[in-house]
């Protein structure tokens, strides 16, 4: 058993049972607060995406869904990284190097941070991978390669119902015959989806715009076209 901010991970042996806790945290752990049906809405969208995915051909940790808020998963070992896809400039990228939120990048950007709160998850790139052993620079690149193949599926995926995805976070892990494999969360936590100028992501709650579980549950609705 393992606990984090947002998943208790269960050891089945071979594999892992995840569950979807309704914590909600953000700016580095300061801000904190339990929504109600937040675990069973992130856990629902993450197990329909990543059956879409694997049906696209995107190898990931999906095995079943456990309703309401389980996923029995492919046991990983996990690279300690934040893996970032961006079609659109926002949150720390603006931050670092300025311009307006939404704006557009000429080309998709992926970006590595490392996950320790301690150091406050760094930004690195693959030399610092390297020289930290923490993966080869042949990993490396094939995580990037499968992170801008599998953003730009879903981003494909919410343009067909009207979103724009602006941003998306993956963690990878290795499986037991070392294959890159997509693991974690794919949910309104962990990208940046818009519509019209409308949010219905994580920066709902970051920066206090009203109840960011009305918004989620409109993202599970338009997942729900995804048969499990
Ligand atoms: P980013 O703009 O780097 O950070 P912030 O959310 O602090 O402005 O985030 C880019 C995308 O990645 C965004 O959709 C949120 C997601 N993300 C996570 O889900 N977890 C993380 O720890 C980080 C750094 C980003």
């Amino acid at each position: 058993m393992y606990e984090g901010k947002t998943k208790i991970v269960e050891d089945l042996g071979d594999e892992v049972l995840l569950h979807f806790k309704d914590d909600i945290t953000a700016g580095d752990g300061a801000k904190h607060d339990v929504l109600e049906n937040k675990g069973s809405i992130c856990a629902e969208v993450t197990a329909r995406l990543m059956k879409m995915l694997s049906e696209k051909g995107v190898y990931n940790m999906f095995l079943e869904f456990v309703p309401p808020k389980k996923i029995r998963a492919r046991k990983l070992k996990m690279l300690p990284l934040e893996v970032i896809v961006r079609f659109k400039k926002a949150g720390s990228f603006v931050r670092r190097y300025g311009g307006t939120e939404g704006e557009d990048l000429p080309q998709p950007l992926v970006e590595f941070t490392y996950k320790s709160d301690a150091l406050h998850d760094p930004l690195m790139c693959v030399e610092h991978l390297e020289v930290l052993g923490i993966t080869s620079r042949e990993v490396a690149k094939k995580v990037m390669d499968e992170a801008v193949k599998t953003a730009t599926i879903l981003k494909e995926f919410f343009q067909g119902h009207g979103y724009e995805l602006w941003d998306i976070k993956f963690e990878y892990g290795l499986d037991k015959d070392g294959n890159v494999c997509l693991g974690d969360e794919i949910s309104p936590d962990t990208m940046r989806l818009r519509k019209s100028g409308e949010i219905f992501d994580k920066d709902v709650y970051r920066r206090d715009l009203g109840d960011p579980m009305e918004r989620y549950k409109v993202v599970l609705e338009l997942c729900r076209s995804i048969s499990l």
